[in-house]
């Protein structure tokens, strides 16, 4: 083989490698990263010099695997479908990822149809062979579940009224599907919590801005009855539409659509707010929230009455009945997360909110989502990633029946010894 030509073969696999191990054995040593080059290296051709100059692809190199950087813009390059047109039996899931590329409803900055793409773009350096995290001590495609990237909702983008309904109609199509895996654990709570007493789906939603919800909170009330919300926001978006207000659709923003559910009885009195930091009219702007169900954890309180207190009281607030998890990506500092739109200065660090989200893992988590990423306003992708990252943390709450111990406490810094457990 020629020189540029075996230096272009090794590239190819040392790249593959680092990105893509889908044929590689489990890993859980420390090692595993240099032993997987090795196995990728040592699987070149068998006898390069004997293959003739006008071999295929396929002969010469064998399959295709995609790197970090390549392929389908799918989620972490798990399998994508097109969900909505394909039948259940097509593509059986347990959880799905789905966008909802819908923007026309925003106080500030547009953009964020634009996130459902960036946020699969920030996902491509992970893959569902390489998951295992040493924060959560396990690896969420490995719980037995199906995760599957269903696409996008096809949104109109004229009409919000148009949109909102095809966003709840394709939620609530979804979420109508049987469970991959009827044995899965996390999966089967769903079956007590449901109204049809049936194990339904769960859905990770990328958006779109935050009035995404409310078809999603339509759809799940279709299913469980009203939920309770543990909303990660800087801003509490339950103000009160305009009273007059020029029109019935403009009452429904990225701003009210909290207030609007709870008008349409989507909620359970038992929410919490966790981040918030916006400027306010004035105390009333709380009283209203409180009127509808929110209590508030505020940046400032993570100061006040540190990490594991900001968990216990989110915990108890809502309790074991069915809750929603929303997550606008403006909670983070937009230091960490500019991207979005209506930044607000001073915000958590994205370790501090992955911290409180493996905190709240075995809670009856129905669906989750993450929005308001705007990539326009990004800088060398940050805010995409984070949002990815924030992704896998949703995955790992979905798997797990509590969450994860500390890893100091898996896995005594004097005493190692065994194989981390959960
Ligand atoms: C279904 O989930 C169970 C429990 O997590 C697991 O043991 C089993 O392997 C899963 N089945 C499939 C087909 O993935
Ligand atoms: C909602 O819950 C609060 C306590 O968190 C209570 O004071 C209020 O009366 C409840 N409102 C309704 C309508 O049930």
């Amino acid at each position: 083989m020629p020189l540029t030509a075996r230096f272009a073969a090794l590239l190819f696999l040392v790249l593959g490698a680092c990105a893509h191990h889908g044929n590689d054995a489990e890993h859980e040593h420390a090692h595993a990263h240099e032993h997987s080059l090795e196995q990728a290296v040592l699987r070149a051709p068998a006898q390069p010099q004997a293959v003739a100059s006008s071999a295929t692809w396929a002969e010469k190199y064998g399959t295709q695997p995609d790197l970090g950087y390549t392929g389908p813009l799918a989620f972490a390059h798990i399998n994508y479908a097109r969900c909505l047109e394909d039948t259940a039996a097509a593509v059986p899931f347990d959880v799905a990822v789905l966008g909802m590329p819908f923007d026309t409803s925003v106080t500030y900055r547009p953009g964020a149809r634009f996130g459902p793409a960036g946020i699969r773009t920030g996902s491509r350096r992970q893959n569902a062979q390489r998951a295992y995290t040493l924060a959560w001590g396990f690896d969420p495609y490995k719980q037995g579940a199906t995760v599957v990237d269903c696409g996008d909702v096809p949104v109109n983008p004229f009409d919000n009224a148009l949109a909102l309904d095809q966003m709840e109609v394709a939620y609530a199509s979804l979420l109508a599907r049987p469970v991959a895996n009827a044995t899965l654990a996390r999966s089967e709570a769903t079956r007590a919590l449901a109204k049809d007493g049936r194990a339904h789906p769960r859905i990770v939603t990328l958006g779109g801005d935050h009035t995404i919800v409310l078809p999603i909170l339509r759809a799940l009330n279709g299913v469980y009855g009203p939920v309770s919300v543990i909303h990660f926001d800087a801003h509490l978006d339950t103000w009160a539409p305009p009273v007059p207000a020029p029109s019935d659709q403009s009452r429904i923003t990225h701003g009210t659509f909290f207030h609007v559910a709870r008008e349409e009885g989507l909620l359970r009195n038992a929410s919490v707010h966790a981040g918030i930091r916006t400027k306010m009219a004035g105390i009333g702007d709380v009283e209203n929230d409180e009127s509808n169900g929110f209590r508030i954890v505020s940046t400032e309180d993570l100061d006040d009455i540190g990490l594991s207190e900001v968990v216990r009281r989110i915990r108890a607030h809502v309790g074991d009945r069915p809750v929603y998890l929303s997550l606008d990506i403006d909670v983070i500092d937009p230091g960490l997360a500019p991207a979005t739109g209506t930044p607000e200065a001073g915000g958590w660090t994205t370790r501090e909110v992955k911290r409180i989200l493996r905190g709240l893992a075995g809670l009856n988590i129905v669906g989750a989502d993450i929005v308001e990423v705007a990539p326009a306003y990004d800088h060398a992708d940050v805010t995409s990633i984070a949002a990815a990252d924030i992704v896998h943390d949703f995955l790992g709450m979905l798997m797990s029946a509590k969450p994860p111990k500390s890893r100091d406490e898996r896995r005594p810094w004097d005493v190692v010894q065994g194989r981390d457990e959960l």
